[in-house]
């Protein structure tokens, strides 16, 4: 597995999130039908429920890291609350800046381009909450930018991180998947292989035996590479799951008040769409059974809630 610096990751994230290929990111809520926005809305949506859960008053103050084209934001600005945000993606904000004008002309928008790696540029207690949602996987440390969040947000802030994970319910049904699994946990890996074989021998820490054969004929051939990739920016997506996530915000001073998991389904495949809309209503639904809180950890995105945790809660 070839190693990244910090500098490397940040110059590859903000060459991909300012590529021209982000612009379908402005399409990806627009309806339900269709996998990847089921992806995006069932995410939100849990989101949104524990914003308002907070019941938060008009006028809050929301900071959004990594708002992308601004599908939450316009809905925090909505709620009455203003909403400042950072993003590394000058491509992004401006999109985001379009879509809350328009949609909430009357709205508090305070949308940044940043490195959320780098110190925030406010003052310490300054949030009522901040929202992280699919940007945890690209931080080269985020301790450190949890740091940063925990600085920023109130004595009694809460932080709502969303997170796509690497080990649902969708990849233990794949031969591929449930291998790649196997392997993220065997070898101990740190970021995401791509879902071939080639990736699976080749990018992990398997490579020390494999990475000799990257170019022969057998590696090379269909069924090898069905499901890779290769990609013009070099990035590397860091591995989480709700126990990983949980740990995280542990040890960076948060205390977890909530635990959501969403977006269930067969596969990844989107051809299986309407069965997966089918497997993950029922599901959605069973998992607010209390006996049936496990079923939440096979949603393919762990959605937590945490309240900042004051010097006392650490004696408790
Ligand atoms: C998968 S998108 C999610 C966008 C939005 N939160 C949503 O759920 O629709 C990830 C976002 O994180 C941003 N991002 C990634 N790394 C970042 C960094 N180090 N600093 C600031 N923004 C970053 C990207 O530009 C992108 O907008």
């Amino acid at each position: 597995m070839t190693k990244i610096t910090k500098n490397e990751q940040i110059e590859a994230v903000t060459g991909w999130w300012n590529s021209g290929n982000i612009r379908k990111f402005d399409k990806q809520y627009d309806d339900w039908d269709h996998e990847v926005m089921r992806y995006q809305n069932s995410r939100q949506t849990k989101v949104l429920n524990f914003v308002d859960e907070l019941n938060l008053p008009n006028g809050a103050k929301i900071l959004e890291l990594g708002y992308g084209a601004g599908q939450t934001a316009v809905k925090l600005g909505q709620r009455g609350f203003e909403v400042h945000g950072i993003d590394v993606s000058d491509n992004l904000c401006k999109l985001a800046k379009g879509r809350c004008e328009k949609a909430c002309p009357e709205g508090k928008f305070f949308l940044t381009v940043g490195n959320v790696e780098s110190r925030f540029n406010y003052e310490d207690e300054t949030f009522d909450a901040v929202l992280m949602v699919g940007i945890m996987h690209y931080l080269f440390s985020a301790d450190d930018c949890l740091k940063e969040v925990n600085r920023v947000l109130n004595s009694n802030g809460h932080l709502i991180v969303a997170q796509r994970k690497v080990f649902s319910m969708a990849h233990f049904l794949s031969m591929r998947m449930l291998i790649r699994s196997l392997v993220y946990v065997v070898c101990r890996e740190q970021y995401e292989l791509f879902p071939s074989y080639k990736s699976i021998l080749c990018d992990s820490n398997l490579g020390v035996i494999f990475g000799k054969f990257k170019d022969t004929k057998w590696m090379n051939t269909k069924f090898m590479l069905k499901g890779h990739d290769e990609w013009k920016f070099k990035l590397k997506k860091r591995i989480y799951d709700h126990g990983k996530l949980m740990s995280l915000c542990k040890r960076t001073d948060f205390k977890v008040v909530g635990l959501e998991g969403t977006f269930f389904g067969i596969s990844e495949n989107p051809k299986y769409h309407k069965l997966n809309v089918l497997v993950g209503n029922y599901l959605e639904g069973r998992t607010q059974n209390k006996f049936n809180g496990y079923l939440k950890r096979l949603g393919g995105v762990a959605v937590i809630l945490c309240r900042k945790r004051e010097q006392l809660d650490g004696i408790n």
